[in-house]
């Protein structure tokens, strides 16, 4: 499903080397966890997965698809990915329904249909309620289910999701993990979590930890 190989990833002329010759295969419907310290590259790593970002060297790919080869990044990240940013990213002037539907834009289909998904999507994370409020009248973690409607909006393959648990308090975060992994559970959706949370950490099927761009070993479930 995702295959990385030698990625490095250097920022400011090479004066910030955030990823160090990375290697990592991930296998369809695989539940990881990335755990490390800050500024380890985690969230360089998650960017580059995601192609939201070239890497300086090294190769990934993703269904093996190149994404070097890829023309149209934006297009091939919304079919295939669903992103969970770290600081939720919501558009704080649309409603929570309004930024569910945003992915959905270039998809084929009918508006009325769109809308009806994003109500769906919302109505599964608990926000059925909801739906019409703007982000800051909401809670942290029902700001952080939106954004996890959102990731769905486009049924991705591969679910990359940065500190998904970041600013809520342990009983929200459980909800929001107990969501992802249904997801991963039911439509074998693969899924990698971002954490600095050990409980939430251990939760995944294979740990993984960085250490200054590198991964250590793989800690033993
Ligand atoms: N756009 C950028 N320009 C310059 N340096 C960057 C940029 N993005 C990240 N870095 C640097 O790359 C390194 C890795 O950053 P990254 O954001 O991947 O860390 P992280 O492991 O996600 O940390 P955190 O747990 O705090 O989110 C850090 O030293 C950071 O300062
Ligand atoms: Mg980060």
């Amino acid at each position: 499903m995702v295959q990385i190989k030698n990625l490095s990833k250097e920022f400011e002329e090479g004066r910030v080397k955030a990823l160090n010759g990375i290697n990592l295969t991930i296998k369809e419907g695989e539940y990881i966890s990335i755990m490390g310290p800050s500024g380890s590259g985690k969230s360089t790593l998650l960017n580059m997965i995601g192609a939201l970002d070239r890497p300086t060297s090294g190769e990934i790919f993703i269904n093996k698809h190149n994404l070097a080869d890829v023309k149209n990044l934006a297009k091939f990240r919304s079919k295939t990915i669903g992103f969970i940013f770290q600081l939720h990213n919501l558009i704080p002037t649309l409603t929570a329904k309004e930024n569910v539907l945003i992915p959905m834009f270039e998809a084929r289909g009918k508006g009325k249909d769109k809308k009806k998904k994003a109500e769906v999507l919302l109505k599964k994370m608990n926000l059925g309620k909801r739906t019409d409020f703007m982000p800051t009248k909401m809670s942290g973690g029902e700001r952080q289910r939106v954004a996890i409607a959102r990731s769905l909006a486009n049924n991705p393959k591969i679910i990359l999701a940065d500190e998904p648990t970041g600013d809520v308090d342990s009983k929200s975060g459980a909800m929001i993990m107990d969501i992802l992994e249904e997801i991963n559970n039911k439509e074998k959706t693969t899924l990698i979590v971002v954490t600095h949370d050990p409980v939430i950490g251990a939760r995944a099927h294979r740990k993984l930890k960085m250490l200054d761009g590198r991964f250590q070993e793989e800690a033993n479930s």
